[in-house]
């Protein structure tokens, strides 16, 4: 593997590939693994991560994007700093949730996989995050909000903004 390639991964997860692709008796079983972990570290699956995981697993590019395309919580955009996931699903759409997503939407000026222009909040509809009994819920990375009500939205959104204000990842201004 060249330098390039190694220099994308932390030594950390490098090596947890190592050890992956030899837990499997097939290597491509470790490929869903591998992307997720990929996609903790970098962000998304971009061109270069597949390219890299393509090759550990010994498979071609477009056998990886074909089976990460299968999957919603495998991205190949970039998120925001903090990806809002809105469940939709029946207990949450019985309980409020599209008035949940709509609010979020208003919110962020975004619909479903969009972005923010700052890049510190993506929004997407989500399947069951299994928090059922609490409907409606969000999940925002891996923060759990349940029992939501639209009167809620803009006090989350403010929470994670000034989290990220206070790291100094956004501004003041
Ligand atoms: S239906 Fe929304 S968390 Fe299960």
């Amino acid at each position: 593997m060249s330098d390039e390639t190694m220099a994308l991964f932390s030594p950390r997860l490098a090596a947890r590939f190592d050890a992956l692709v030899l837990k499997y008796p097939l290597r491509r079983s470790a490929l869903i693994p591998m992307l997720l972990y990929a996609q903790d570290e970098i962000g998304y699956l971009s061109d270069a991560v597949i390219a890299d995981v393509a090759q550990r697993i010994g498979i071609t590019e477009l056998e990886v994007r074909n089976v990460a395309s299968y999957y919603s919580m495998l991205r190949f955009k970039p998120a925001g700093k903090y990806n809002v996931q809105v469940c939709t699903n029946i207990s949450c759409m019985l309980r409020g949730g599209y008035d949940v997503y709509e609010r979020f939407q208003e919110e962020l000026g975004i619909g479903h996989k969009g972005v923010t222009a700052d890049g510190l909040f993506s929004l997407e509809e989500v399947e069951c995050i299994g928090a059922c009994c609490w409907a409606p819920a969000i999940q925002v990375n891996y923060d759990f909000h349940d029992e939501l009500t639209p009167e809620h939205v803009a006090g989350i959104v403010a929470g994670y903004r000034g989290q990220a204000e206070a790291e100094g990842t956004v501004s003041l201004a």
